[in-house]
This record gives C-alpha cells, sequence and structure tokens, in this order.
C-alpha cells in the first residue's frame, strides 16, 4: 500500500476525482468503456462533486462510463432517503450524462431466497464487463471495505452479510436510531474489490486513524479486512493529516 497524506481533504478529493476523469479521457479516446466500482458514505462526496463539476464546465462525459457500487443496505427500498441507489443518484448520477442501464447498485429488495444467484449474477457482470479499472473506497471502523466485516474471506466475491455492531452504531444517527439500521447488506467480496486493476481508498479525520494505523502497519488478517489491500499491486491510501496521525 502506497499512501498520500493532504492537509485538506477537499485538496485530495480533487485530485482523486482528477485521476478518474483523466482514466475516463484516456479509455473514451481507445474508444474503451471505463468500468468503476464506487462507494457510498461520507467520504466520497466531495470526489463526486469535483467530478460533477468537471462534467458541466469542462464537458467531461460519462457515456462510456459503467459502475457497479459497493453494497446496499439488505432489505432496503431504492426510493428510501437512506438507500445507497438514492444516495448515489443525488450525490453523482443526477448531475451527470451517464446512461442509466449503465449503473449497477445490488437490489436491497432481493427475497432470502433468491439473495445467493443475485450476488452471483452481480459479480458475472462486472466479470462480463472485463473486471473494475478502477475501485474507489472508504473504511469502515471496523477494517470494513463495502460492507467486508470482520472475519470476511480474502477472495470471498459478492454475498449478502451481517452488519458488525459498530458499523450499525456508526449509521445509526442517520437512520435516527440503530433500532432503524438494517441487519444485513449485500457487498462486493474482498476478492472482487481486489480484482481492481486500480484501488484507491479515502480516509478523513481522528476517528479513522487507528484503523488506518492497523490497515497499513498491521498484519494481514481477517479480523481486519482492509489489510488484505496490502497484496494488491497498485493501491493507494488518500488520507487527510488527522486519518494519518498514527502512523509511524
Ligand atoms: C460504502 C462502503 C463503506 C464505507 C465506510 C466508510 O459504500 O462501502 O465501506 O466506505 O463505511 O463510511 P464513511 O465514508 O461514511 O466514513
Amino acid at each position: 500500500i502506497h499512501n498520500v497524506v493532504f492537509k485538506k481533504s477537499s485538496k485530495a478529493s480533487y485530485l482523486v476525482a482528477k485521476e478518474i476523469a483523466d482514466l475516463i479521457r484516456s479509455k473514451n479516446s481507445k474508444g474503451e468503456k471505463c468500468v468503476l466500482g464506487l462507494a457510498t458514505g461520507s467520504s466520497p462526496i466531495r470526489v463526486y462533486e469535483e467530478l460533477i463539476k468537471m462534467h458541466k464546465e469542462e464537458g467531461l462525459s460519462f457515456k462510456n462510463v459503467i459502475t457497479f457500487n459497493l453494497d446496499e443496505y439488505l432489505p432496503m427500498n431504492p426510493s428510501s432517503i437512506h438507500s445507497y441507489h438514492y444516495f448515489m443518484h443525488e450525490n453523482l448520477f443526477n448531475h451527470i450524462d451517464i446512461p442509466e442501464a449503465q449503473i449497477h447498485i445490488p437490489d436491497g429488495t432481493i427475497s432470502q431466497e433468491e439473495v445467493n444467484d443475485y450476488c452471483a449474477a452481480y459479480e458475472e457482470k462486472i466479470a462480463a464487463c472485463g473486471g473494475l479499472d478502477f475501485q474507489l473506497l472508504g473504511i469502515g471502523r471496523t477494517g470494513h471495505i463495502g460492507f467486508n466485516e470482520p472475519g470476511s474471506h480474502y477472495n470471498s466475491a459478492t454475498r449478502s452479510i451481517t452488519l458488525d455492531q459498530l458499523t450499525r452504531e456508526d449509521a445509526a444517527s442517520s437512520f435516527l436510531g440503530i433500532e432503524n439500521v438494517p441487519k444485513k447488506a449485500i457487498t462486493m467480496g474482498v476478492g472482487t474489490v481486489t480484482n481492481a486493476k486500480r484501488i484507491v481508498l479515502l480516509g478523513w479525520g481522528h476517528k479513522k486513524a487507528e484503523i488506518i494505523k492497523q490497515t497499513i502497519e498491521g498484519e494481514e488478517t481477517a479480523q481486519i479486512p482492509a489489510t488484505y489491500l496490502q497484496d494488491h499491486p497498485n493501491t493507494t491510501f488518500v488520507l487527510d493529516t488527522e486519518a494519518a496521525s498514527m502512523l509511524t
């Protein structure tokens, strides 16, 4: 893992957006699709703002972009303000020119009987697009990437998982109480993520300092699934000073 530290997350977010925009343009100039793995949550919001700005001011087009989101709560209705469907449309997709058919977000309305087949099909769709060119990640305080909670296997695929208690506590305020936070989610696996050709993980603020230290400096372990990124040849952690404050 290579890491870069910025005084301001705004500057860092701009540079990450610039990398994504350059990739989209370079794929476009070769007549190729650009396959992006995307995250929700507070960490990537500014990156999405910068991409929207580049679309509006520089004419950056997303017509050749295919997206796969990491995760969605289960159960979750896509029209709910708590859904990752809602989040992605509100914070990115409604403001750019990506064709709706090229957007993939796990379906939180899928039944327990259908979920395994659904997840296998999600995985196959990523493979059919040639795999992820770029995966954007945040990190949870449990060490999750996507919703790969402690115990996730290094070669796990897209599947339904049970959310960690700490993850549900961290989501409680936006759901107005932990009892409203879904107990499960669908998530891309650790293996799905680490198959991406390029990975950028964003970490902002002092609350992430401890898990960032464990992820970069600790032993690789299923107890901290993000440590599996240590084996990936092209991963960069983009951090602000607070998130990097415990690194030696
Ligand atoms: C969201 C996701 C999660 C978040 C993580 C950090 O799609 O996959 O792994 O990236 O929980 O969330 P924030 O950015 O809100 O601190």
